[in-house]
């Protein structure tokens, strides 16, 4: 949808000589505050219109692309107007990884869309800044570590897992079938084991429709529509989208306040099932201890817990979707991971130790990531104090973001940037070698909670799918037909497409 159909769907001007005054007040205003912005050291960039900044030149749907081309002509550091909003973009490896690193704090804080700031209202990780952040990213990492990254006890939950979702697999006898849904719902019990403390089944409504709503909500975020209501919020409070924004928000809020009140009834603090009841036996105890203005309260909870399952499923879930994709495009890359595993695994249960063992295997993963580019601009940053930045001025709370599809397609760092070039991770005889750009976590004080668990889930599940089955297209359609153009949404899936798991056993 085009930014004017949009505008042009919710304006109502009743006189043009009325509209016509006040598009010239708005352009003598705008005019001078995009003029008083500049000190000569601003990052450079398109010229502004004013109101609309430089959306007309933005593809909504794509842009990230837009802003790979800008980066081009204003280099690694540039400014770009979403509507009025100003907003600093940082390309390519060197430049994120000093901003984001080299000056972490000043580049660290996050910036909230409009309809973040409407709903979440900066509680939980992903959206808070200040002691609210420091605190409750401290509580995630250590929970998460306590319920499941790196530990025996997680791979084990990972690789049951597996075995449900191979099951759903079989079902379809060879025959071609959409992959998103069992995955999600796999790799969303993984989060529901760590969180809640249990899992749950495919069949469950409870289960799926809350999985099925956070995964709608994460694609009307990076919907145009979305956008345009982020940067004209006065358009919006009928607007369908952020209607059924709202009606999805509000119905993942009711059942985890419900799920949160079961938990509570059976709670016993010193055996804590998941991080919720970590959560509420710390705020028992602090509320014990006579502490009244603690973090620890019902806004955060919920919102770390949608955090977790909103970050942590479809992202992980669309890499290995991805993964599965690319294995059925190309089938020689395809052998040679299977004659890895079954040469050095053979048919046992996958184990997180195997990684070092399987240098192709961990080479795809990786290669995986790197092209699949599923968080394609991070999460918007903003500046937490001035800063001058490769000799450029950028205000205490501007807009920042790191254009990590610059980093993981850098020309500079890869040899074939826009391949799928397993050797990108190998060296002339075969071992795997880390890259220093492979960023898709991002990196600096706001890097991915999650990094160790999606890892860890990422090589076991793919490992025990390509034990179990080769995927291939559907019949009738060639590898070449495979298409890798990514969806439209705020995290990049693959477009709607069938897969066959033919199994070998
Ligand atoms: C393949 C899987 C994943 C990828 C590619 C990924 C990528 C990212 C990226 C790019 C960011 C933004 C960093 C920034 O602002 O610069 C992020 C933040 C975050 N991720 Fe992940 N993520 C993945 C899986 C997970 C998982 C499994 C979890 C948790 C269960 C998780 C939890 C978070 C949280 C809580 C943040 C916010 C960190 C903060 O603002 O301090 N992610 N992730």
């Amino acid at each position: 949808m085009g930014v004017l159909d949009v505008f042009l769907q919710h304006s109502s001007s009743t006189s043009l000589f009325g509209a016509l005054v006040v598009l010239l007040l708005i352009y003598i205003i705008s005019s001078y505050i995009f003029s008083s912005k500049g000190n000569g050291k601003d990052p450079p960039g398109p010229k502004p219109l004013p109101v609309l900044g430089n959306l007309l030149q933005l593809d909504l749907e794509r842009p990230y692309n837009t802003l790979m081309e800008l980066s081009k002509k204003y280099g690694s550091v540039f400014t770009v107007y979403f509507g009025s909003q100003k907003v600093v973009v940082l390309a390519g490896y060197k430049t994120v990884k000093e901003a984001l690193v080299n000056h972490g704090e000043e580049f660290g804080d996050r910036d909230l869309f409009q309809i973040v700031k409407d709903f979440n209202r900066g509680h939980g990780v992903l959206w808070s800044n200040g002691d609210a952040w420091k605190e409750m990213r401290r509580f995630a990492l250590t929970n998460m570590r306590d319920f499941g990254m790196g530990k025996k006890a997680c791979e084990d939950k990972i690789a049951e897992e597996c075995d449900y979702l191979i099951e759903v697999f079989k079902k379809y006898k060879g025959e071609p079938f959409d992959t998103t849904q069992p995955m999600n719902y796999a790799v969303s019990n993984i989060i529901c084991s760590i969180v809640y403390g249990s899992r749950f089944e495919y069949d469950d409504p409870k289960f799926t429709s809350l999985v099925d709503r956070v995964n709608r909500n994460i694609q009307l975020l990076g919907s145009p529509a979305i956008q345009v209501y982020n940067l004209f919020p006065w358009i919006g409070k009928w607007f369908s989208y952020r209607k059924e924004f709202e009606t999805l928000f509000n119905a993942n809020k009711n059942q985890n306040l419900q799920m949160f009140s079961h938990l509570k009834e059976s709670l016993n603090p010193d055996m804590c099932r998941g991080i919720v009841d970590a959560f509420l036996a710390k705020k028992q105890t602090l509320e014990e201890s006579g502490v009244t203005n603690s973090h620890f309260n019902d806004d955060h909870l919920f919102a770390i817990v949608l955090d977790l399952f909103a970050a942590g499923t479809d992202t992980t879930a669309t890499t290995l979707r991805w993964a599965l994709l690319l294995m059925a495009k190309y089938p020689k890359i395809q052998d040679q991971v299977q004659e890895e595993i079954s040469r050095v695994i053979g048919s046992r249960q996958v184990q997180v130790e195997d990684r070092r063992n399987l240098p192709f295997t961990d080479a795809v993963i990786h290669e995986t990531q790197r092209l699949a580019n599923i968080v394609p601009m991070a999460l918007p940053h903003k500046t937490s104090q001035d800063v001058t930045f490769q000799g450029h001025f950028i205000k205490k709370g501007t807009t920042v973001y790191p254009l990590l599809t610059s980093v993981l397609y850098d020309e500079t760092e890869w040899e074939k940037p826009h391949s799928f070039y397993p050797a990108h991770f190998l060296d002339k005889d075969g071992k795997f070698v880390k890259r220093d750009a492979f960023m898709p976590f991002s990196a600096g004080r706001r890097i991915c909670v999650g990094e160790g668990l999606a890892r860890m889930e990422l090589f076991i599940f793919l490992t025990t799918l390509m034990q179990r089955f080769r995927f291939t297209p559907p019949p009738g359609v060639s590898e070449e037909e495979l298409d890798l153009t990514p969806r439209v949404g705020f995290t990049l899936n693959p477009s709607s497409h069938k897969l066959c798991a033919v199994s070998h056993v």
